[in-house]
């Protein structure tokens, strides 16, 4: 079938095509989105809108993720033959059908490819005066088809099993996932909500950051820097005004514990940042939300407006005389724009890069002013600190590793998912919790950390999930992935995927990371094709030597980690041979 659809030359130039016929189409339908052709592809729809939109609507389709974590990748060969094209099948699917379809064998052929395999991910945008987004899990041909009838699918009615633990009562940051009405103000106050910012108010500012620091709280964005340092730097800033950014963009590829947090806990966040803003000195918050997630976005967004009617945001929080309020911003669809000064930048509305340091953005952040950045989910441990005290939060997790944390499973476990647990949990207990392997299959390897993190050996299961162990054993919790590969995995394949995501990503400001990371692919696939230039060896020095100046020499986080996936790969699972271990 495969051949038979790259012998259709005729269709391949259909598809080449698409995007500049719907772009024109878009634009020439007068769409509000202006046929602005974006990451995604544009589709007149001549049936008219989904949801009663008016017939001038186009839709647009942008692919999920395609990065390394995405199931697709791991799945058998046969699909494998697709590799960079294979999100490119839900546009094909549409575009063809929309057009009648360049050849009944063709649409015949990529229904089947739907049907056989449907774990295509997709962001539909329906533009319009009221655009409507939805995220689409599992892209099926018969979804596709509704779509085309203007049925839009339930939004993100998959979520809720993404929390395997929901309703388990020793939960911390996950208890009202799946408990209440995320949409509530009501249920919210009557599961305790609200208390902690009472509380603080009745505090006061120095207070928090005081039982901040004794919490031993570190930020979760993949840094683990102290937040009550943090803290404190901002507040005693001299400058005016302070900003606060909560860091909701989760671009690291396999994470999505702040997605469940934003879409199941909104009210937790909001209150969470008003604490961290009065706290900190600021009247102004920023949440930087994922573009891609567009239940996130609306929740917080009611969240927002309905704290702000109760008189829990805006001029006067709960009659304090203090001010505080927040403003969404959506991410630039980047894994950079989820850097911190990045963000400033994109906030700002410049293109989304990373800033030189110093000055920190405590110093100067935000259009020049002092700025605290917090991850998602280091804000929600914020109120459980302010109620119970730093001391009784830090007497939980392990070492300096307080508290509870929120690990990313994927790939090879039964139940994928969010997990919660307390620090000091081991690898092997974790992936027990999600269910073990599937089919009892052996681990190749676990990558922790996402794609900035690094992959450690299936029999190195009996790590200590701390901070401290991580360090000592040389890997990295990050932004808490945990994404697991059985022996069936291609594990070459997967570092080429990471090696090509991190150039698709460079922002190409600094040449080491802009040249490196293309470098670092290129001697990738020279090993990986058995082209090398000299031995497999000298092509591993090559490697070491582009890695180490991509760590010396670039300017942010992103150049800096782009090999350490790779450099695992090589000397801890010996994934080019016995000898390219031995150099470690
Ligand atoms: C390339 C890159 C992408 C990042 N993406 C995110 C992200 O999506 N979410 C996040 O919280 N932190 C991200 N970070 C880390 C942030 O720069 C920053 O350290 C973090 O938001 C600080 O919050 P925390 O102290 O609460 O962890 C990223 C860093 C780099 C270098
Ligand atoms: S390290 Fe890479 S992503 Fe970061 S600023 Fe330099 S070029 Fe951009």
């Amino acid at each position: 079938m495969h051949d038979s659809l790259l012998r259709d030359v005729a269709f391949w130039r259909f598809l080449l095509n698409i995007d500049r016929e719907f772009a024109k189409n878009a634009r020439e339908d007068g769409c509000s989105c202006g046929g602005h052709l974006h990451a995604g592809n544009y589709f007149r729809n001549p049936r008219g809108g989904p949801d009663g939109l008016p017939k001038e609507c186009c839709l647009r389709l942008s692919l999920c993720c395609d990065r390394e974590g995405c199931r697709k990748r791991l799945t058998p060969p046969s699909v494998r033959f697709l590799g960079a094209k294979v999100y490119l099948l839900p546009v094909i699917f549409l575009a063809a059908a929309m057009r009648q379809g360049p050849s009944p064998r063709a649409m015949h052929e990529l229904s089947a490819l739907f049907s056989a395999d449907p774990t295509v991910g997709a962001l539909l945008t329906a533009a319009g005066p009221e655009p409507v987004e939805r995220q689409i899990g599992h892209l099926t041909a018969t979804i596709a088809r509704s779509i085309l009838d203007g049925v839009l699918p339930a939004q993100d009615a998959a979520a809720d099993a993404l929390v395997p633990q929901r309703g388990d009562p020793s939960l911390r940051l996950l208890r009202r996932v799946g408990t209440i009405d995320p949409t509530s103000l009501a249920d919210y106050r009557a599961s305790n909500g609200y208390a902690a910012l009472a509380r603080a108010l009745e505090m006061g500012g120095e207070a928090v950051i005081r039982e901040v620091d004794e919490s031993g709280l570190v930020g979760r964005g993949g840094a683990a820097f102290p937040t009550g340092r943090k803290w404190r730097a901002v507040r005693s800033q001299a400058a005016e005004p302070h900003y606060l950014v909560c860091n909701a963009d989760e671009s690291e590829p396999g994470t999505f514990k702040d997605r469940m947090l934003l879409t199941h806990d909104p009210f937790a966040i909001v209150e969470a940042m008003t604490i961290a803003g009065i706290a900190t000195g600021c009247e102004k918050g920023f949440l930087y939300v994922r573009a891609e997630y567009p239940l996130a976005n609306e929740r917080m967004q009611h969240a927002i407006d309905s704290a702000r009617t109760a008189g829990l945001l805006g001029p006067d929080v709960l009659g304090s005389g203090t001010a505080f309020d927040i403003e969404i911003r959506r991410g630039g669809g980047a894994y950079i724009c989820g850097e911190e000064t990045a963000i400033f930048n994109s906030i700002e509305g410049y293109r989304g890069e990373p800033r030189n340091k110093p000055p920190f953005p405590a110093q100067a952040g935000l259009f020049g002013k002092p700025t605290v950045v917090n991850n998602v989910e280091t804000l929600a441990n914020i109120p459980a600190i302010v109620l119970e005290g730093g001391a009784a939060f830090a007497r939980g997790g392990n070492g300096q590793s307080t508290g509870t944390r929120l690990f990313c499973l994927s790939g090879a476990v039964r139940n994928p998912g969010v997990y919660e647990i307390p620090f000091g949990t081991t690898l092997r207990g974790l992936i027990s919790l999600a269910g073990g392997v599937p089919d009892d299959r052996p681990l190749q390897a676990v990558l922790l950390g996402g794609a900035a993190g690094t992959f450690v050996r299936g029999d190195e299961l009996d790590l200590v999930l701390s901070h401290e162990a991580v360090r000592e054993a040389g890997t990295t919790l990050g932004s808490g992935v945990v994404l697991a590969f059985d022996d069936r995995a291609d594990l070459r394949d997967v570092v080429l995927r990471i090696a090509a995501f991190f150039r698709d990503e460079s922002c190409g400001q600094c040449v080491p990371c802009r040249v490196g990371t293309v470098r670092q692919e290129e001697a990738l696939h020279r090993i990986s094709s058995g082209r090398t230039i000299g031995t497999v060896l000298d092509e591993l020095a090559l490697l070491d030597e582009v890695g180490a100046s991509m760590k010396d020499g670039s300017i942010c986080g992103l150049g800096q980690t782009a090999y350490s996936a790779i450099e695992s790969a090589v000397r801890r699972l010996h994934l080019y041979g016995p000898s390219s271990g031995a150099r470690a």
